[in-house]
């Protein structure tokens, strides 16, 4: 069986993130590895926070601190919402620590090694009041195309025309609004992806047919615009340094590996950072999900505008070491969500964070909603009246009211013991079969990525559920025939059970609940066990006649117009 590696593209460290964010990447990531888990495999999902580049350098800025003091401060506070999720992370590691600094300077050694580095000098824009170089989307002035007063030197967002920063009109630092700026030599390492292209391409072609359609597409579109040499490194203070002892006169002028060079490289130092902090008596060989790695899956999810980097970028600079690192396999790209129609905006605060977001309602209702409005095959628009609609049918109706009305009647008429009597009958047989055909798309949904999909058959499974109940409606058997009233609640609460297991990838806190409703033996078939198979879930027996059982509190508060109104008020609707 193989081991499965999964990896979500590392947020920022700039801030914490928004709704959008966690369902391109983290979240889809965490269901999917819940899912393996409980199917059995072997798992290592593996995140970190991306703490290099110029935007971490100016937050740290304006927040007063120094930079390390601010990465450090802000990874906790990612960390303390990803754990409020759920998020299920192996690690969750620092693009900042000295594994990743290591590699990555191991990394560029065996490129240089092969002849794929060059060192080459390049003009920059250089701020005299800023004291640095202002990468080119820090320089700002008027477009001279359409006269724009806030171009930016890469692009103007008025025309979108593409810029160079020299072409701007009364250009400034976006850092310092200084006007002294001058144009400087540097020298810079040079990437030299053009060598590697046709191997990019070849690999591509191999294995990108396998990807789903927006993760392919993209690194196809991108492949045939041509590979082109990039710098990879910066003049920055903050980074990754260029190793001395390859370029000493770099390395004592200060260069840092440019942050898009030493970020894909954390998947690689997270996982060692895992095997660093391994407890006393445990040990754990980051480099065996790394290296001559065959036994190993790796999916990778991301958002979209990350596709370039994890599908050509990336895999030129793996192909370039000519060492046997793993590439990935498996590329799951999300569209984006976007709030009213609008952008979800980070440097705005614009839409909801998600700190926010877990003020208002536990993780599961955030969980679930995400993941089945995830932005898969195009832009999924958040409205508060959506969320409310959703959450107010499927979690709090279909499967909370589910879950209650079973468990307080079962209780009510025949103690807190799972009903005894009855024999299935024909309405229990299809029930079974309806049960394990809705349960095998799930896990066909689940397995080839496909989350929306997934999340309306975890829905179908409740459904089923409420459609047994009212058809037998054992409120109506119970006054005539006893046993067959028992029958049906056992079954549904067996139905209880079962989702409590097959729930858990994507609402984790609720699925605990229901199973922790019953009080099942420590062993036994139903205690054990991690995932059901299709007879189980057909057979609707796990949970025996007889065993004791409570009726947890609301699983899912509906959410009123009251409610509704106050956070479309708070945030902004529209
Ligand atoms: O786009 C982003 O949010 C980046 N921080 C993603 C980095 S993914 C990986 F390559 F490190
Ligand atoms: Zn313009």
């Amino acid at each position: 069986m193989a081991r499965h590696l999964i990896t979500s593209a590392l947020p920022y460290i700039n801030g914490i993130k928004h709704l959008g964010n966690m369902v391109g990447s983290m979240l889809p990531a965490d269901v999917y590895s819940r899912y393996l888990r409980r199917r059995g495999h072997e798992v290592l999902y593996i995140c970190a926070t991306d703490e290099h580049g110029t935007p971490a350098e100016l937050a740290a800025k304006a927040a007063g601190l120094p930079v390390e003091e601010y990465c450090a401060r802000q990874h906790l506070a990612q960390k303390a919402v990803y754990d409020g999720f759920a998020l299920s992370f192996d690690h969750f590691g620092r693009s900042s620590s000295r594994q990743n600094r290591e590699i990555t300077q191991e990394f560029a050694r065996e490129l240089h090694a092969n002849g794929f580095v060059e060192e080459r000098s390049v003009r920059q824009v250089y701020s005299n009041t800023d004291g640095r170089f202002l990468p080119d989307r820090y320089i700002e002035g008027t477009c001279p195309y359409c006269g724009y007063d806030k171009a930016r030197g890469d692009q103007c967002e008025n025309c979108t025309r593409l810029l160079d920063p020299t072409d701007l009109i009364d250009a400034r630092s976006a850092v310092s609004g200084s006007r002294d700026l001058e144009v400087r030599e540097t020298t810079h390492l040079f990437l030299l992806q053009s060598r590697l292209e046709g191997e990019v391409a070849a690999w591509i072609d191999a294995c990108g047919g396998e990807w789903p359609t927006l993760a392919s597409s993209i690194a196809r579109k991108w492949l045939t615009e041509g590979l082109a040499d990039r710098a990879i490194t910066r003049d920055l203070d903050w980074g990754v340094p260029v190793p001395g002892d390859v370029w000493p006169e770099l390395a004592a002028a200060g260069k840092v590996f440019y942050v898009w060079f030493d970020a894909p490289i954390e998947y690689l130092g997270a996982t060692r950072e895992w095997a660093d902090a391994a407890p006393a008596g445990e040990s754990r060989d980051w480099k065996s999900w790394w290296y001559e790695a065959d036994d190993v899956r790796h999916t990778e999810f991301m958002a979209k505008d990350n596709v370039p980097f994890h599908t050509v970028m990336f895999p030129a600079t793996i192909i370039g070491t000519r060492a046997p690192w793993k590439k990935v396999d498996q590329v799951k790209a999300f569209n984006w969500l976007t709030y009213y129609g609008g952008k979800f905006s980070t440097s705005r605060r614009h839409g909801i964070f998600t700190d926010a977001a877990l003020e208002l309602l536990p993780a599961d209702y955030w969980r679930y909603f995400l993941i089945a409005n995830a932005p898969e095959s195009d832009d999924s628009s958040f409205s508060w009246e959506l969320f409310a609609s959703v959450v107010n049918k499927d979690l709090a109706d279909t499967l909370g009211n589910f879950v209650n009305r079973v468990l307080s009647f079962g209780l009510k008429r025949f103690g807190d013991r799972v009903p005894v009597g009855g024999r299935p009958g024909e309405a229990e047989h299809a029930l079974g079969e309806e049960v394990a055909g809705l349960l095998a798309e799930y896990e066909g949904h689940l397995e080839a990525l496909r989350l929306r999909r997934a999340a309306q058959a975890l829905r179908a499974l409740w459904s089923a559920g409420n459609s047994y109940l009212e058809a037998k409606a054992p409120w109506v058997e119970v006054r005539t025939d006893e046993a067959a009233a028992a029958l049906t609640l056992r079954t549904a609460m067996n139905l209880i059970h079962l989702y409590g297991v097959v729930s858990a990838p994507l609402i984790p806190a609720t699925a605990d609940a229901m199973r922790a409703v019953f009080s099942l033996p420590a062993h036994g078939p139903a205690a054990e066990l991690a995932w059901v198979t299709g007879e189980q879930a057909a057979a609707l027996d796990l949970v025996p006649a007889g065993t004791a059982f409570v009726v947890p509190p609301v699983l899912f508060a509906k959410i009123d117009d009251e409610r509704l109104d106050a956070w479309r008020e708070r945030f902004g609707a529209g």
